[in-house]
């Protein structure tokens, strides 16, 4: 297992679509592990194959028991009610933005063996689910805002909140 570089906004990789993995081999099994490692330690929700200059589909995903899901070829085949929160993206790092996503989310994917399943995301994780396949067509998060925040700016809102 490796640390990958991860992308930043800029960098032509992260608007391109992705094309399908076929090869269900080591060298996906790789791809992957390396992106769980990368996104633990980056600390963050989510992380696509194209945020580290891989054009396959492929992303993790942490889900509300804090495992990484991986999800291979994954599509939303279904989608209900409605959510509006901030976001961010390790590819576009120290800014944030006000996001509608679904609430509620079902995936349909391959596992890295090529075996089909279906998945189920609720709030942070149904956002999750809907930013990371997103990335798989070239989308940012910062398409769906027309304000983006700083780190410390979303501290002091939720600070204010808070009070
Ligand atoms: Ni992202």
């Amino acid at each position: 297992m490796a640390l990958r570089t991860i992308l930043t906004d800029g960098d032509p990789a992260l608007h391109k679509a992705c094309r399908p993995v076929t090869n269900f081999d080591q060298r996906l099994h790789d791809l992957l592990d390396d992106l769980k490692e990368t996104l633990a330690n980056a600390n963050g929700a989510g992380l696509a194959a194209p945020q580290v200059g891989i054009l396959r589909r492929a992303v993790v995903v942490v889900d509300v028991e804090d495992n990484m899901l991986e999800l291979v070829n994954p599509e939303i085949i279904s989608q209900e009610g409605e959510q509006e929160g901030f976001e961010g993206c390790l590819s576009v790092p120290g800014r944030w933005g006000v996001v509608k996503r679904p609430l509620k989310v079902r995936v349909r994917a391959q596992d890295r063996d090529g075996n089909f399943f279906e998945a189920e995301g609720e709030e942070i994780v149904a956002r999750c689910f809907c930013h990371e396949i997103e990335h798989l067509d070239g989308h940012l998060f910062t398409e769906h805002t027309d304000r983006l925040y700083t780190t410390e700016e979303l501290d002091q809102m939720m600070e204010e909140q808070g009070e």
